[in-house]
């Protein structure tokens, strides 16, 4: 039987080609797509607990939170507008990656990007002058599509680009400025915060006009991927900038592999109604679950309510910014241990040895958090080292996330699929994210009312399905061609029954000898 995580690296083709300088720089600047993503995951948190923020819009939960103080701390930030406020911006970018799918295909990558900047900096003018909570919902709305175009967009965008070799760490960019964009919210909250007069949330919500600009402006400087100008019939130019990215004369090998995918994929009529095709089955289940699970990590409990959470658990309102600070220094720290890792220690690894992490912090935070709160939420005066231990359990839960479901969740899906379903599979797992981020947002803050401290097993119950998941059913991408990576399906003791029968025994190769696309198709 073949291994469980199907074959081992290094098997299959080694196209020439180097890490340019060109190409680092390409992916650095695509990266920063990441950034507006970030920075709407961390600024939503604080801004909500600012006391004049929740005055002008939410008047009703600042009012049972100023009154509120000695009764059940789990509940007093249980209101569907506050949430809706956060999570809108999630079922806009929904919408949008599927509308990016088409942009991304027919008219590439980079046009994508540049929609996303744009519309995101709308958002954030909007949000930044906000008078009324429509005008909060309608920029968020604005801000999530932007997220859409973006997310659809990068990860392939990088993909593409990167050298085999080094795709997993290029990729991870992607990640490393989500966690930056989230840092940077963090920090600016908590100076924002202390402003006199109350208005610093205006400079936090009008201050994500900084990273549209960035994409927005990088988008235009940015080349072309060749996939995506051979998938759009510029053949020539995309062997020149083959060699311009690889930075090596003798690109022939891969293009030709390049051209092969783009031919198969022009015999797809429906790229979407193909994903449900029985050879795909691997891909489509891995563009749904992979997302599911990163979402039900449960790490946006703590991305987006970090403040809220340790507000609650007892911190003063500084501390609470101040906590949320030092989580996002770690996400940040822990990214860079990923970038180092990826494409030596494998995905497999990283994601098994994070699920182990997070469990085990997940039960002792719940553990700390019911023994002091209990069912009625009515602690008593905290001790400074409970505190220290569930920042420092929190910290190395999402240290534990930030070097395997954070940059896999979209390291993994972006390089598994074939060119003809790349744009319509990645776009079902940008949805399935946002589904999910959506639900989690909306639904965290009565969950915890309700299910109290019991909410961190909640997320740990998935934490453990998840893990058996990747042990069993993904198998290792590391070292392998984005065009051959039909193989590593073919001989996983689960999916090859699904993909057997493919006409492509070398991920693609026939077509290029035979000339013609799979039959099957
Ligand atoms: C996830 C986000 C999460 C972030 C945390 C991303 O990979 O998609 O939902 O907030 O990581 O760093």
């Amino acid at each position: 039987m073949p291994a469980v995580g199907g074959i081992g690296p290094g098997r299959g083709k080694e196209y020439p080609g180097n890490l340019t300088p060109f190409v680092t720089v390409t992916c650095i600047v695509a990266a920063m797509g990441g950034l507006i993503f970030g920075y709407d995951i961390g600024i939503s948190g604080g801004v909500t607990t600012m006391s004049p923020f929740l005055r002008k819009f939410f008047r009703k939960v600042w009012e049972k939170k100023e009154a509120d103080k000695s009764t059940n701390q789990y509940c007093q930030y249980d209101s569907q507008t506050l949430t809706m406020f956060t999570s809108s911006l999630y079922l806009a970018a929904l919408l949008a990656s599927l509308v990016a799918s088409t942009v991304t295909r027919e008219l590439g990558r980079k046009l994508s990007m540049l929609f996303g900047g744009l519309l995101f900096f709308a958002g954030a003018l909007i949000n930044g002058f906000a008078k009324a909570v429509w005008m909060l919902i309608v920029g968020r709305i604005l801000l999530g599509f932007g997220v859409g175009f973006a997310n659809q967009s990068v990860p392939l965008y990088l993909s593409e680009m990167a050298p085999y070799r080094y795709r997993g760490a290029l990729n991870i960019g992607f990640q490393l400025s989500i966690t930056v964009g989230i840092l940077m919210a963090n920090v600016l909250n908590y100076f924002f915060a202390k402003i006199k007069g109350g208005w610093g949330w205006r400079l936090s919500l009008g201050g994500a006009m900084v990273p549209a600009l960035i994409i927005t402006v990088g988008s235009l400087v940015l080349p072309n991927t060749p996939n995506s100008m051979i998938e759009r019939g510029q053949t020539e130019k995309a062997r020149e900038e083959l060699k311009k990215i690889r930075g090596v004369d003798d690109v022939e090998e891969e293009f030709r592999d390049l051209v092969a995918a783009s031919d198969a994929s022009k015999l797809v009529d429906h790229p979407w109604g193909n994903l449900l095709q029985r050879k795909y089955r691997p891909h489509l289940t891995m563009a749904i679950l992979i997302p599911f699970f990163q979402q039900l990590t449960g790490i946006n409990v703590i991305m987006f309510y970090a403040p809220v959470l340790f507000n609650t658990i007892g911190f003063g309102n500084d501390a609470s910014l101040m906590s949320a600070v030092i989580t996002g220094i770690v996400n940040v720290a822990a990214t860079v241990v990923s970038i180092y890792g990826v494409d030596k220690w494998g995905r497999r690894f990283l994601f098994l040895e994070g699920g182990v992490q997070m469990l085990i912090c997940q039960a002792i935070v719940a553990a700390c958090i019911g023994a002091k709160f209990g069912i009625n939420g009515n602690p008593g005066d905290l001790p400074k080292w409970y505190a220290i231990v569930v920042v420092l359990f929190i910290c190395s839960y999402v240290a534990g996330f930030a070097w395997s479901w954070g940059p896999l969740g979209w390291l993994v899906p972006s390089e598994i699929f074939p060119l003809e379903i790349r744009s319509a599979a990645q776009s079902i797992n940008v949805s399935v994210n946002m589904i999910f981020t959506f639900l989690v947002a909306q639904v965290f803050l009565a969950m915890l009312c309700h299910m109290k401290f019991g909410l961190f097993l909640f997320f740990a119950f998935f934490v453990v399905l998840m893990s058996i998941f990747v042990y069993y059913f993904l198998p290792e991408t590391k070292g392998i061609p984005i065009e051959e990576m039909n193989q590593v399906w073919k001989s996983h003791w689960y999916w090859s029954r699904f993909v057997e029968d493919l006409d492509y025994p070398n991920g693609g190769m026939e077509m290029k000898k035979g000339g013609q696309g799979p039959k099957n198709v």
